[in-house]
């Protein structure tokens, strides 16, 4: 509870829901929807419940259980969101929870599983299956639900990377053949996956170089038509890779996150 905690100070900091005691569990009764309780589409355990609950979540994350540990993360989110423990930010903790549970029990190298596109897809039927784990106690519906959506953003990940991959091998070519390209550009393009928007101070330091060699290797780029100016101004500019964020963000538009 100590790193959800710290984990939601962080994730709510300067974005929607800051002022409302990020990294804190709640001391008073909150609802989901409507304008007070006796209204909402969901009102979550009173001010009290909490700790007891979360003590129970926890033990549950540690817990030994022969449930594959996908059905488990899937089950966990229910839980988290029908706690509520926090006074807003809870979809967005609840979302990241399922990836770190993901990588934590070794499904995943790495925190990449975006399931927040999905359950933004399909908002409302989202609400309706967590809803009905708490009226009716169908958890098959929900994990049916949950189960697709892991598969779906795996599948459109793989997708991705594999386009991103080809993206790069294709530009990688027609960098190395562009007139004006020295072994500086090369090494900067090389860097761009994992780094897609660069500035000239950032040049310098990462390739420990100077000013005019890094703003060389930028033009050489710009020139090969990898790297494009993006602010418009003569001061502090910043070089982005848009053809590869263009293949980054391709069906993201619905998601904030
Ligand atoms: N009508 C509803 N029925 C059931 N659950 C709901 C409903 N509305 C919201 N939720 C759950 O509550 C979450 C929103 O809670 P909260 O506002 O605390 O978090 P948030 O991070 O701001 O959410 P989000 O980014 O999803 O809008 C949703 O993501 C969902 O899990
Ligand atoms: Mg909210």
């Amino acid at each position: 509870m100590r790193l959800l905690n710290e984990t939601h100070r962080l994730l709510l900091r300067g974005v929607r829901g800051e002022s409302k005691q990020p990294g804190e569990v709640r001391r008073s009764q909150n609802w989901i929807g409507g304008s007070r309780p006796g209204n909402a589409a969901y009102v979550p355990p009173p001010p009290n419940a909490p700790p007891e609950v979360l003590s129970a979540f926890e033990r549950y994350i540690h817990a030994d259980d022969a449930l594959p540990a996908v059905v488990r993360a899937g089950l966990l989110h229910v839980q988290l969101e029908t706690i509520h423990p926090y006074l807003d930010g809870n979809g967005r903790i609840g979302r990241l929870l399922v990836t770190l549970l993901l990588e934590h029990w070794r499904l995943l190298t790495r925190p990449l599983l975006y399931l927040s596109l999905f359950f933004k897809r399909h908002r409302q039927e989202y609400y309706r299956r967590l809803n009905a784990v708490r009226v009716d106690g169908d958890w098959e519906a929900w994990l049916d639900f949950f189960l697709d959506g892991v598969a779906t953003i795996a599948d459109e990940a793989v997708a991705t990377s594999r386009d991103l991959f080809t993206l790069v091998t294709a530009h990688r070519q027609r960098v190395i053949h562009h007139t004006g390209v020295d072994l500086l550009a090369v090494q900067l393009f090389e860097r761009l996956p994992s780094r897609p928007i660069v500035t000239a101070p950032w040049v310098v330091e990462a390739l420990s170089t100077t000013k005019p060699t890094a703003g060389r290797a930028i033009e050489a780029l710009e020139a090969a038509g990898v790297l494009a100016e993006t602010t418009g101004k003569k001061r502090d500019r910043v070089y982005a890779y848009q053809a590869y964020l263009d293949r980054l963000r391709a069906g993201t538009e619905l998601g904030d996150e």
